[in-house]
């Protein structure tokens, strides 16, 4: 197959994934919904970040506890303080609050990418948590300087 023809079954994929999430919504129970997610174009197959609000919408406080993704075997949830990344094996999801992972602060980390995205490409990732079930999210691809427009995010080097 050649990358024409993958791109366009990636999109007829991906347009049926919003089609099922969507059919979904009338349920009481999926108590988790995500915004804005992307990722910077890495830099290398390395590593790369994954940003996003997820929200949740019940009345019980909940924690993310990992991710998976086709695109690396390895993901962490990381934190930075003092501008330095560190691995944490949990992340509150305040009840009817959110939790945002935005460039210099929280983030989903992929280490050791089995390709290299690049901008335009879609990832995808399926977040676990504690009490709500996996959610599954699609990261848009982005220049490496891209933010998301969010009032409180800063313009840093995050990855
Ligand atoms: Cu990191």
């Amino acid at each position: 197959m050649n990358t024409r023809t993958l791109r366009t079954l990636a999109a007829a994929l991906s347009l049926t994934a919003a089609l099922a999430i969507s059919g979904c919504s009338g349920k009481s129970e999926p108590a988790m919904s995500v915004s804005g997610a992307f990722m910077p174009q890495p830099v290398s197959d390395k590593m790369a970040g994954g940003f996003m609000v997820i929200k949740n919408g019940s009345d019980s406080a909940d924690k993310l506890t990992g991710a998976s993704s086709p695109l690396s075997d390895d993901l962490q949830i990381h934190e930075t303080k003092d501008q330095k990344m560190q691995q944490v094996q949990a992340m509150d999801v305040p009840a009817n609050g959110e939790l945002r992972l935005e460039r210099g602060g929280n983030h989903i980390m992929f280490m050791g990418l089995k390709n290299t995205p690049q901008v335009g490409d879609k990832v995808t990732v399926e977040l676990r948590f504690e009490k709500a079930g996996p959610v599954k999210v699609e990261l848009d691809v982005k220049e490496r300087t891209y933010n998301a427009q969010t009032p409180t995010s800063t313009a840093g080097n995050g990855h």
